[in-house]
Order: structure tokens, then C-alpha cells, then sequence
């Protein structure tokens, strides 16, 4: 929940201008709802790409409040991102929720962006891989081998989120690793290979190498630093190393 129109439309200008015509990693902005109409008119033409940061698993009708596939569809949105741990501790969001989100997306030809990650208190007693994998598995029930294939998660370690406390490049690949080895015995080693995992909580221009050296790193998926310009930019560089 950042950024008024006038403040993304700004934003996204500056990014446009510091990327240049720089090629070689695949940038997705994801503003917020309100936000996307102006930065989806802004980026036509560049090589960015443009995603929501929610949506409801039903297309349309009774649901006050919320947006539904076709309405970010209409706005060349072509990503979405599902199951934020802030949508799941703040707003309820279930496994359950998120399975019916991914599903939606899936069928609504957006490419659904799933989040998975433990809290302190979950790695700190040892239960990490236990709860990821149920994260994994739970939000991608009944999502077939051909949907998996090319399908984009990202790693977030709830205690990392926004508190500048990063996963070390061991933590974090140890559990990227594991989603890889989860959607392996789902869907087999090509669609796993296939599966693009990002790491994200407090990524930051000097950090990002580092993560993103990992093997099974494979992006970011930024908070904070991509509210300026330059810091995002320069992590989008990193990303191409
Ligand atoms: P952060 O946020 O980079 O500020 O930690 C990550 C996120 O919200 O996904």
C-alpha cells in the first residue's frame, strides 16, 4: 500500500529512464490496484511487464470491495501476485484461499506469482520445512504438471519481509532447494527445473549478488527497495550477473 497515481506514475518513469535500454532480466512492476492503469500506460512499448498484488478468486459479482481476473486482464496485467504473507497474517488468507487464487489466475491466463514462507517463531522451532512444504503443496492442489511448468513462487521468510533482517544466501537457498524438490515429486524434475523460485524479504542492491549467485535463486521479488528508483534499478542489474 504504496504509492498514490501521481507517485507510481513518477516512480515508473524514473525506472523506465534509469533501465535505459537495458535488456537481460525480466522486470514485473506490481503497484498497487489503483495504480496500475497509469503504470500499464506507461510501460507499453518497454520490455517491463505489469502485475497486481491481489486479486479474488472469482471474476465478478457480489464480492464489495474486491477485483476480480478480467478487470486486471483489461489492464494488460499479466502477473499477480498470491498468498503475500501480509495477505496471509493480516487478511486471513488460508492455503486454501490462495489454492483458489492460483486456480483462478491460472484459468484467467494471468501468471500467478505464489508466496510461501515461515514466520520467526516457525523457524525458530524447527519447523520451517514442514510449513513451506504444506504452503507449496496446499496452494498449488490440483494445478496440473502443465500450469507448474514455468510457474513463478517466490521465498519469503516472513521475518525478513521489510525489516532489513535478510535470510543468508544458505537459509535461503536450503529452502529454495526444498520448493524445488516439493514441486519435483508433484510434477516431476523438467517442470521443477522449469519453475522460476524468487527470493524475497529486504533485498537490497548489495545483497542481491550474493542471492542471487544461489543455485536455486533464480530472481527477487523487492518491497522496499523498489520504491525508489535506483535502488530498484541497480538490484535489476544485479539480477543480470
Ligand atoms: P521487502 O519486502 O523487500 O521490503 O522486505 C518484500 C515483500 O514485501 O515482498
Amino acid at each position: 500500500m504504496n504509492k498514490t497515481v501521481g507517485e507510481a506514475r513518477d516512480l515508473v518513469d524514473q525506472i523506465l529512464r534509469e533501465l535505459g535500454d537495458f535488456k537481460g532480466v525480466d522486470v514485473v512492476l506490481c503497484p498497487p490496484f489503483t495504480a496500475l492503469a497509469v503504470v500499464s500506460e506507461a510501460i507499453t512499448g518497454s520490455l517491463v511487464d505489469l502485475g497486481a498484488q491481489n486479486m479474488h478468486a472469482n471474476a465478478s459479482g457480489a464480492f464489495t470491495g474486491e477485483i476480480g481476473a478480467p478487470m486486471l486482464r483489461e489492464l494488460f496485467c499479466h502477473y499477480v501476485i498470491l498468498g503475500h504473507s501480509e495477505r496471509r497474517t493480516l487478511f486471513g488468507e488460508t492455503n486454501g484461499i490462495v489454492n483458489e487464487k492460483v486456480r483462478a489466475a491460472l484459468q484467467a491466463n494471468l501468471q500467478p506469482i505464489v508466496c510461501v514462507g515461515e514466520t520467526l517463531e516457525e523457524r525458530e522451532s524447527g519447523a520451517t520445512e514442514g510449513v513451506v512444504e504444506s504452503q507449496v503443496r496446499e496452494s498449488l492442489r490440483d494445478v496440473g504438471a502443465d500450469e507448474l511448468a514455468g510457474l513463478i513462487l517466490a521465498y519469503e521468510p516472513v521475518w525478513a519481509i521489510g525489516t532489513g533482517r535478510t535470510a543468508s544466501p544458505e537459509q535461503a537457498q536450503e529452502v529454495h532447494a526444498l520448493i524445488r524438490s516439493v514441486i519435483a515429486s508433484m510434477a516431476g524434475e523438467p517442470v521443477a527445473d522449469s519453475v522460476r523460485i524468487q527470493y524475497g524479504g529486504s533485498v537490497k542492491a548489495d545483497n542481491a549478488g550474493e542471492l542471487f549467485s544461489q543455485p536455486d535463486i533464480d530472481g527477487g521479488l523487492i518491497g522496499g527497495a523498489s520504491l525508489e528508483a535506483r535502488s530498484f534499478v541497480q538490484i535489476v542489474k544485479v539480477g543480470a550477473r
